[in-house]
């Protein structure tokens, strides 16, 4: 076993984990947090995406033990003050879901894509979604959604 510290959501939190632990298996099995979700478990479908520091990365595939210290968002800790994020918002405007299970990943590296990218297009924005799969949208409201989280985001 391994203790690993990791600011999760803002709160710092500490967990006697295996060190084979993923940061998937550390959020949803030891922390309860399920909004990140597990889909194909092989880094393809984007369903496991948080922030590490800041940059979206996939979870499913980064082990726990290396986040060690850093400071790491869910979908749970978007929302402040009771508010939803710009890009939630924007998501639920545009009716952006349909089953809703690639969410959660579609939203924490869109969010990532718009604060790295300001004056996205919307082929920046298709080109910047390639490691999230979504079986049910089509993807235009998801595009849509984006473009207009872009233009309400750090207002
Ligand atoms: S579960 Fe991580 S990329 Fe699919
Ligand atoms: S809304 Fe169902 S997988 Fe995207």
């Amino acid at each position: 076993m391994a203790t690993v510290s990791i600011t999760v959501n803002g709160n710092k939190v500490s967990r006697d984990v295996e060190p084979r632990t993923l940061l998937v298996q550390y959020l949803r099995e030891h922390l309860g947090l399920t909004g990140t979700h597990v889909g194909c478990d092989t880094s393809q479908c984007g369903a496991c995406v948080v922030h590490i520091d800041g940059a979206s990365v996939k979870s499913c595939t980064t082990l726990a033990m290396q986040c060690e210290g850093a400071s790491v968002t869910t979908i749970e800790g978007l929302a402040k003050d009771g508010k939803l994020h710009p890009m939630q918002e924007a998501f639920r405007e545009h009716h952006a879901l349909q089953c809703g299970f690639c969410t959660p990943g579609m939203i924490m590296s869109a969010v990532d894509l718009v604060e790295k990218n300001p004056g996205l297009t919307e082929d920046d924005i298709r080109h910047g979604l390639e490691g999230n799969l979504c079986r049910c949208t089509g993807y235009h409201n998801i595009v849509k959604a984006i473009a207009a989280a872009s233009k309400t985001m750090g207002r």
